[in-house]
């Protein structure tokens, strides 16, 4: 039996792209934000969005609340109301608060923070769970957060910043709708 001859595979390695001079880029280059936006047009909306997410946070605690402790003959009907709305802003929250981190900027996130930058009132319907009261301030809060989110997309479109509109656009359709159905309820 013949012996197999081994070739020597005359295909080149495969050259790794590190190996390639200057296909990597420096670790400064990459921490910095270069996404066509200037840095004070970044600082512009990420101070809008912050303003954001300061109502919105506030709204979400405001609303959870009252799915506490909401009482009456509308128990049943705005008890479950209210969680679909809270669950919905709290998951938004997320959304914000990472549109911010992806501009560069560090994403507010403490009370004393939130009670500084958002337009809501911090209030409690003090123990009689009146769902008239309740309805009134969740539908003047829907439409805190609709203002603060309108005034970011204002912002966010002359810079040019589209995701940052997209956002904003999506949180003023739920808002929008929310204030509406809560107002509904007191007519
Ligand atoms: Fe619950």
């Amino acid at each position: 039996m013949a012996k197999s001859t081994k070739t020597k595979s005359t295909a080149k390695k495969k050259t790794s792209p590190k190996a390639s001079k200057g296909a990597t880029p420096s670790l400064s280059a990459a921490a910095a934000v270069d996404i066509g936006l200037t840095e004070a047009n970044r600082k512009k909306v990420a101070d809008g969005l912050s303003n954001v997410l300061a109502d919105s946070f506030t709204l979400y605690l405001k609303t959870h609340q009252f799915h506490w402790n909401v009482r009456g003959p509308m128990f049943n009907s705005l008890h479950v109301m209210f969680e679909g709305q809270y669950t919905e802003e709290w998951a938004a929250l997320d959304e914000i608060a990472e549109r911010i981190r992806a501009l560069g900027f560090d994403a507010p996130g403490t009370y004393a923070q939130f009670i500084r930058l958002s337009t809501i009132k911090d209030e409690q319907i003090r123990d009689t769970g009146d769902w008239e009261a309740m309805v009134a301030q969740l539908v003047i809060g829907n439409e805190a957060v609709c203002r603060v989110c309108r005034a970011t997309l204002d912002i966010a479109s002359k810079v040019s910043d589209e995701p940052t509109v997209d956002l904003m656009t999506q949180r003023l359709s739920i808002h929008e709708k929310n204030a509406w159905m809560l107002r509904s309820l007191l007519q």
